[in-house]
């Protein structure tokens, strides 16, 4: 199948989890960064290495919280001029389950990871308007398009909704 393919089944079967994505649309999953997400499974899709699938594991809170904040930068007309660009691609978002499907980006492993980080939350803090503890932009949180661009790829902790403290 192709990348397109499995978007389509996702988006007629709404799977809640990896085992009825692997049965409802017909393709095998692949634990990718196991252990590292605290509020998500992270698999790989077997055959296409480039698309990452995010499934809640005991909430989907911080999905939700993370697609609402996607959502609304982007769909922003006046606001976000500069975090519209270290936006991941939403390739498929459910705000029902929680499950995310979004573009594998490479890791955000230089000598410049840190000041990469710095500089990321600096805009996220003069851009982002909504009042939270935190943001949570840290180089795990971050990586580089094909580009070599940051992109944040958790922003699970941008609302409220997202945290659990
Ligand atoms: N689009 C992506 N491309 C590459 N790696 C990713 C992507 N999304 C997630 N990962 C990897 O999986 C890890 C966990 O993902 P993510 O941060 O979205 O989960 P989480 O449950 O919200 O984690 P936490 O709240 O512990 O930061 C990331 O730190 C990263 O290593
Ligand atoms: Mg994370």
């Amino acid at each position: 199948m192709t990348s397109e393919e499995v978007i389509a089944e996702f988006k007629n079967w709404k799977p809640k989890d990896c085992l009825e994505a692997e049965i409802c649309c017909g393709i095998r999953l692949v634990p990718f960064a196991v252990g590292r997400g605290a509020y998500r499974d992270i698999y790989t899709i077997k055959g296409l290495p480039d698309l990452i699938v995010k499934f809640p594991k005991h909430s989907k809170a911080h999905s939700v919280g993370e697609i609402k904040a996607i959502r609304k930068i982007l769909n922003s007309k006046t606001k976000y001029t500069e975090l519209k660009k270290l936006m991941p691609t939403l390739l498929y978002s459910d705000l029902r389950t929680g499950v995310i499907i979004m573009p594998k980006y490479k890791k955000l492993v230089t000598k410049y990871d840190s000041l990469i980080s710095d500089l990321v939350e600096s805009i996220v803090n003069l851009e982002w308007d909504e009042k939270v503890i935190t943001t949570d932009v840290h180089y795990e949180n971050l990586g580089l398009d094909a580009k070599g661009r940051p992109v944040i790829i958790d922003l699970g902790y941008f609302t409220n909704e997202g945290h659990d403290f």
